[in-house]
């Protein structure tokens, strides 16, 4: 049978990032900007090819996917997809998963469940709903608190992700923290990355996660967790809410040495680290006329070239090389 992907750090690759979309219906700021250029959609791999896509991951040895965007939920005909990958879960794949902003949650909750999806990560970095709208420029908080409840009715296991923005939710976050708790959530905080066209702005909202740590140690009594979910996030239990908190770390906690991921675009376009670098191109290899021959060569010259870490930086000011990607690219 096809060898595992092993990278030539003896990583060893179970976990693949598949985008089905670079669209979003939000706008958050430290994601993209209000006037965002999409792909034409001729350039979007096809469900049957994402399909194939992942079958060539399935078959070298990767056991979890997890479906990104852009807003994964925003492509019509999606749950299709899910259906389709949830009939090898308890066969060949061990979870399949989705990371969405919630708007459209409260549609497919249900159709994610019936598929074999058993959690979802939500993007939301406030509960203030006026705060909400300007990080994301679109006032949809309403909409996402009925998916995430949508969500948690269905059975689904919700995790929320915040990223954590230096005067925008920093005070806020006890508080997103205790909410998401009390609903029976796990949330997760992470650090701000430089993908995209970085601006000052972001640069002076980076917040590292030490600080907050140390911040909410004064208030509550955090337990390390030996939880893992197979992503980057580093889990702490909360004594006084009882919930669970991650930190993802990228600036302060390098996490790439234990790196069991890789990514693919909506075009087809793997990216073995998420700090940029060369790109390969699954789609050529997909649409030739040898796609399995090909796909595996692709597979394996992307372990060739998949660096030990990432190099982007927050805290060098003009040094700090950035990410010209957008994170919608690739999910994360
Ligand atoms: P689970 O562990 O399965 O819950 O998922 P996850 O935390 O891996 O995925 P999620 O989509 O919720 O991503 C949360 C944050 O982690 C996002 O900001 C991602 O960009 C970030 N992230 C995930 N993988 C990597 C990685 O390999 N490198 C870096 N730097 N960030 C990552
Ligand atoms: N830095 C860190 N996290 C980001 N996300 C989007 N852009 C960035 C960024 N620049 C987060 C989203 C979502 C996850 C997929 O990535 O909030 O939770
Ligand atoms: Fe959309 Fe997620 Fe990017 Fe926000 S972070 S604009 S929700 S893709």
């Amino acid at each position: 049978s096809a060898p595992p992907l092993v990278d030539s750090f003896q990583r060893r690759i179970t976990y693949l990032r598949l985008s089905v979309t670079d669209r979003c219906d939000l706008r958050c700021s430290y994601c993209m900007p209000e006037r965002m250029t999409f792909l034409p959609k001729k350039e979007v791999l096809s469900l049957e090819e994402l399909y194939d896509l992942a079958t060539g991951f399935i078959a070298r040895g990767v056991t979890k996917i997890r479906i990104t965007g852009g807003e994964p939920l925003v492509r019509r005909d999606i749950i299709d997809l899910f259906t389709a990958l949830g009939r090898r879960l308890g066969h060949d794949l061990a979870e399949l998963t989705l990371t969405t902003n919630g708007t459209q949650l409260a549609t497919h909750a249900e159709a994610l469940a019936r598929a074999g999806v058993k959690r979802v990560n939500v993007s939301l970095d406030t509960l203030d709903r006026a705060k909400f709208a300007e990080l994301t420029r679109r006032d949809s908080l309403p909409q996402v608190l009925e998916g995430i409840a949508t969500a948690k009715a269905a059975g689904l296991k919700v995790k929320l992700n915040a990223v954590a923005l230096k005067g925008v939710n920093e005070h806020e976050l006890p508080d997103l923290i205790a909410w998401g708790h009390a609903q029976g959530h796990d949330v997760t905080l992470i650090e701000v990355m430089p993908l995209g066209d970085v601006e000052e702005e972001r640069l002076d909202q980076y917040l590292p996660l030490d600080d907050v740590r140390a911040r909410l140690e004064q208030r509550w009594t955090l337990r390390e967790s030996n939880h893992r979910t197979g992503g980057p996030s580093r889990y702490v239990d909360i004594a006084e809410t009882g919930g669970r908190l991650g930190f993802i770390t990228p600036h302060t906690n390098n996490f790439c040495a234990g790196c069991n991921r890789l990514r693919v675009t909506a075009t087809g376009q793997l990216y073995p680290c998420l700090g940029g670098g060369e790109r390969v191109d699954l789609r050529a290899a997909l649409r030739s006329d040898a796609p399995e021959a090909n796909l595996a060569a692709a597979l394996d010259e992307a372990l060739r070239i998949k660096p030990e870490k990432h190099h982007f930086r927050m805290d060098a000011r003009g040094a700090a090389p950035a990410v010209p990607r957008h994170m919608s690219m690739t999910g994360g």
